[in-house]
């Protein structure tokens, strides 16, 4: 009991403490937010307290039904985990330059997304991330509802297009343990092709792991979004969920550049991740579960100043829409336009779906 009563009051003590020092330093922090720079309050707290933090996290989790220790630990079983290296060792290109704003500490761990733990904790934090979205709903429902609003959004999209294209060949960008490819795939049946693609070497051999045993066939690779190896006009459609709130906003840019490259004409992009209207409205986050979110996520305050709309039609997507797709998170959807890639200088090029190309 005393042992519990300690550990809760050192737990409160490093809340507060971090609380504190991000109120104080709120206004400078926002300066932080248009030169990249990370937000210093996780590098400031001490390995041990960072365990208690985590812990109490992972409790957190518990209260919602989420088994975090039990999803964890089967990944961590000594015959899985040799499959999961050697998984890696085919999987990963070993000649991949990382991005600095790569290597920043995410989501409470101070290797972000570069180590085995993250990769074995992914299917439990892809649960927890949607758990408290609405009252009285399971973890698992809440993540059924998000992930499948996501593909009933791009199927109306898709069915309310002149072409009402047949999708064949699917990309999942940003794809972490392959939880979104999968949904990808169960709603996509009849899709030939889906690949999942992640700068993670640790996260696509999770999901590689997990589509050798749940047979989806589902291909991952290991590449930097920024630049890949798929020739032009690969895909039909390509989907990035909750991918931009990780990244800075000139190499999303240059992420939207490469997935105009990657897409058929007319294919379909689709971007899912958090509404920064609805984060500034406050309403559904507490301010300190808020602070919880942010004080992990390295460029989430240059992400809630971007205006993706905006960034769709500068990169010459077309028929750009935003949907709401569940209390925090939209999905905007658009496509590439068609004929000026071939001949800028089309006289039928004069279009809104020409501009930014043929400038
Ligand atoms: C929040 S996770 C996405 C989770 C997953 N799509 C889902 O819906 O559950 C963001 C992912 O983007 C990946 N990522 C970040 N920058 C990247 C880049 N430049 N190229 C490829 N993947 C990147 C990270 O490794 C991480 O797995």
């Amino acid at each position: 009991m005393l042992i519990l009563a300690m550990r809760f009051l050192v737990l409160s003590c490093l809340f507060f403490y971090i609380y504190a020092y991000y109120l104080k330093h709120k206004k400078s922090q926002y300066k932080l937010k248009s030169t990249n720079k990370v937000p210093p309050m996780w590098k400031l707290v001490s390995a041990p307290l960072k365990e208690q933090a985590r812990q109490w996290f992972i409790k957190r989790a518990l209260l919602k039904g989420i088994d975090w220790e039990k999803l964890s630990d089967y990944y961590k079983l000594p015959a899985n985990m040799e499959q999961l290296k050697e998984l890696k060792n085919k999987i990963e290109n070993k000649t991949i330059c990382y991005p600095d704003y790569f290597l920043q500490p995410f989501h409470g761990y101070d290797d972000g997304n570069m180590n085995w733990q993250a990769a074995q904790e992914n299917e439990a934090a892809a649960l927890s991330m949607c758990a408290n979205y609405w009252k009285g709903v399971s973890a698992i429902d809440s993540e059924r509802w998000v992930r499948n609003n996501v593909t009933m959004n791009i199927k109306k999209y898709i069915s309310n297009s002149e072409d009402n294209r047949n999708i064949e060949n699917i990309l999942d960008v940003g794809c972490s343990g392959g939880i979104s490819t999968e949904y990808i795939k169960r709603g996509f049946p009849s899709a030939g092709n889906i690949y999942g693609l992640d700068l993670s070497p640790y996260f696509v051999s999770v999901g590689a792991f997990r589509s050798k045993e749940q047979k989806t066939n589902i291909n991952y690779i290991h590449e930097n979004a920024e630049s890949t190896s798929f020739s032009d006009n690969s895909f039909d459609l390509i989907i990035c969920n909750f991918l931009f709130h990780e990244v800075p906003p000139n190499a999303t840019m240059t992420i939207l550049n490469e997935m105009y490259r990657l897409l058929q004409p007319n294919g379909i992009l689709a971007i899912v991740d958090l509404d920064p209207e609805i984060i500034r409205g406050d309403a559904i986050l507490s301010q300190f579960r808020r602070w919880a979110f942010e004080v992990t996520e390295p460029h989430i305050y240059n992400y809630y100043k971007s205006n993706m709309t905006n960034s769709l039609f500068k990169q010459g997507f077309y028929n750009v829409i935003k949907q709401q797709n569940d209390p925090i998170n939209s999905i905007w959807i658009g496509k590439k336009g068609d004929s000026c890639i071939v001949d800028c200088n089309d006289p039928n090029c004069n279009d809104a779906s020409c501009i930014g190309i043929c400038e």
